[in-house]
């Protein structure tokens, strides 16, 4: 930590407040904000715009520049030499793999690849029509139902067992909701197949090409962490509870589902559909740009990204490469996507407002191509993005830490004496 102060003068206190400020080893220093309690006043940042809510290691983002970091290493460099569950490696343990660990790291995710006949029969409890997300997040916090009573949350191996643990079962849960919601039994996972393509595998009984293979396990790398988003702040702060690790990735799968967070992939596809064909993107774009329409251009914009999603140029690329080899090139939705993305582009609504396609304008047409069906998208995010969340937790449990318990600005009403029914 460095001396570096901020001090605030506020009006009817006689001395400037003086605040410790923190740097980073990248990105924006903080203000510690704690002195302004014993001042009697809170800070007030709706929505956590300008809140770092916790110090972490795991990844780092620059949105200006369009940089994300996992350990330090670029998302362009870790999608093109390494693989999904080496990532999850890295999330976890801080470093990249050497060839034994790595190896001993595959195996167990590959003898907890299973689910307990009980979570099948819950999912298969659920209406064919139920969304999968629904059954995933059931599914996730059931898991709960086995594992919580021999896990000591303050043991470092029993946290990291758990975080392989839920790694390792996703793909599985993943694929039983889908095969579930077509009426089909579900597959066992196959062991000798990699977990991208065990998990294709899982979902359609067949095995899929080198291509779609690696396209599906891209999909989960770039999906698998990104600093302190809506679910993964939502993870930590369920786990500040000292809750069982399955409870708390059950709340980020739950938050996950909003069209505003990894719900945009479905939606991203539902506009496509809508939007129909290149004839109709100008009416589209009008809507997005209409501030009395509730309406906006799904898979466009970032909290963060002000520049533009760096995972959005990789998935971009695969879609080129699964496009090519599946000879999609001609789909009409794919031609709306790079349509409605070069009008957007060039709208200066749009660039004033700093809105680039994110994350999710391409992975639903990639997982389209794919095969998979749009309403197993965020349930494949969620898939994804469990690596990410159970590092956070397991990171957050490694060191001191205390329940998260933000205050407010009350604006309701003053004291009053209750008021009898009949004086109403
Ligand atoms: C993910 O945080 C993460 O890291 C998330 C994520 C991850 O990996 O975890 O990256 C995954 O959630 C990606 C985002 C997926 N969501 C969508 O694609 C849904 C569409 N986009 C938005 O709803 C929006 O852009 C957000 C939610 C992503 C970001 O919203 P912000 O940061 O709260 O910005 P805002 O709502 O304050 O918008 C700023 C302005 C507003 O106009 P003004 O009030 O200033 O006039 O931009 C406009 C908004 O109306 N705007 C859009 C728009 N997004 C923002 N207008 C039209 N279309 C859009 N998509």
């Amino acid at each position: 930590m460095t001396d570096k102060k901020a001090h605030l003068t506020v009006d009817g206190i006689d001395d400037p407040v003086e605040l410790a400020i923190y740097p980073g080893t990248l990105g924006p220093d903080v203000v510690d904000v704690g002195p302004l309690t014993k001042q009697g006043l809170f800070t007030y940042d709706p929505g956590f715009v300008s809140t770092a809510a916790c110090e972490s290691k795991i990844t780092f983002i620059d949105g200006a520049n369009g940089v994300l970091l996992h350990g330090g290493y670029p998302i362009e460099e870790l999608a093109e030499h390494s693989n999904h569950l080496e990532v999850c490696y890295l999330l976890l343990n801080g470093e990249l793999p050497n060839q034994q660990e790595l190896e001993s790291f595959i195996e167990e995710i590959d003898a907890n690849r299973s689910v307990d006949d009980s979570i099948a029969k819950l999912i298969a409890s659920f209406a064919r029509d139920a969304h999968p997300m629904s059954m995933l997040c059931s599914a996730t916090a059931a898991l709960a139902a086995q594992y919580h009573d021999n896990l000591d949350i303050s043991e470092e191996q029993q946290r990291y067992n758990s975080a392989v643990n839920i790694i390792a079962k996703m793909p599985t849960l993943a694929a039983m909701c889908y095969r579930h919601s077509k009426g089909l039994a579900p597959i066992a996972p196959d062991t000798r197949l990699r977990y991208a393509e065990n998990f294709l595998y899982m979902m359609s009984g067949e095995h899929v090409s080198e291509t779609l293979a690696r396209a599906m396990n891209r999909v989960f790398l770039l999906h698998a962490d990104h600093e302190q988003n809506a679910s993964t702040s939502t993870v930590r702060l369920a786990g500040s509870s000292g809750t069982n690790p399955y409870a708390a990735i059950a709340a980020g799968v739950a938050t996950l589902w909003g069209p505003s967070h990894g719900g945009a992939n479905e939606a991203v596809l539902n506009m496509l559909n809508e939007i129909g064909d290149e004839s109709r993107i100008d009416e589209f774009v009008a809507r997005a740009k209409d501030k009395d329409d509730p309406f906006r251009l799904m898979g466009f914009g970032h909290r963060v990204y002000k520049n533009f999603d760096p995972r959005s140029r990789v998935m971009k690329k695969c879609c080129d490469e699964v496009f090519s080899e599946l000879g999609l090139e001609e789909d009409p939705l794919l031609k709306v996507a790079i349509r409605l993305e070069k009008i957007a582009l060039e709208d200066d609504y749009f660039i004033s407002k700093k809105l680039y396609p994110n994350v999710d304008f391409y992975s639903g047409i990639l997982l389209k191509a794919l095969g998979i069906p749009v309403e197993l998208f965020t349930v494949i995010f969620a898939t994804g993005r469990t690596p990410g969340w159970i590092a956070h937790w397991h990171e957050m449990l490694s060191e001191p830490y205390k329940i998260g318990r933000p205050r407010q600005l009350y604006t309701g009403s003053t004291k009053r004496s209750f008021v009898a029914m009949a004086d109403r």
